[in-house]
């Protein structure tokens, strides 16, 4: 398998509800040319499913998982405990509190086992996806460059902006 199909981000989130906002993350990772792949996997609700996934994650290749859950939402923390890979946790916003929830028990993890977490929602589904970019590209000077030029242009596009 070469460079380009070597699956290297595993995307997971809490329910099938939660794809409309994490397809952000994968089509971004597919337009920098980062294979990546997408499941629905629940600390709660398929939990035995969600450690196997994350616990063979390392050897499988991957280099870093995104998790996604709204909620009590303990997706990415039960991952980032069962895997040395780098955790990236995207809280989504829930009917009850807005993403509060999701926010509060993805950011507050105990000091010892680290979660990344990014913006409720769809900047967090974004951001997540640049953030693992920005961690693979340590060690691949050209994502660096296609990082370098996705800046650009959105300066580019911000600087174009008139108001009236
Ligand atoms: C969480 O509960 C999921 O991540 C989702 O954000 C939320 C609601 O899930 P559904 O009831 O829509 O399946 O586990």
């Amino acid at each position: 398998m070469s460079e380009h199909t070597k699956v290297l981000v595993g995307i997971i989130m809490g329910s099938k509800s939660d794809w409309e906002v994490m397809k952000h993350a994968h089509d971004l990772l597919n337009q920098f040319g980062v294979a990546n792949e997408c499941s629905v996997s629940s600390a709660h609700r398929t939990p035995k499913q969600t450690l196997e996934y994350v616990s063979q994650a390392e050897t499988r290749g991957l280099e870093v998982i995104i998790a996604a859950a709204g909620a009590a939402a303990h997706l990415a923390g039960v991952t980032a405990a069962h895997t040395l890979l780098p955790v990236l946790g995207v809280p989504m916003e829930s009917a009850a509190l807005k993403g509060l929830d999701s926010l509060l028990s993805t950011v507050q993890m105990p000091g010892g086992i680290p979660v990344g977490t990014l913006a409720i929602g769809k900047p967090g589904a974004v951001n997540a996806a640049l953030l693992a970019i920005a961690i693979l590209a340590n060690q691949r000077p050209e994502l660096r460059e296609k990082l370098r030029a996705y800046r650009d242009e959105q300066t580019r596009k911000i600087l174009q902006e008139k108001l009236t």
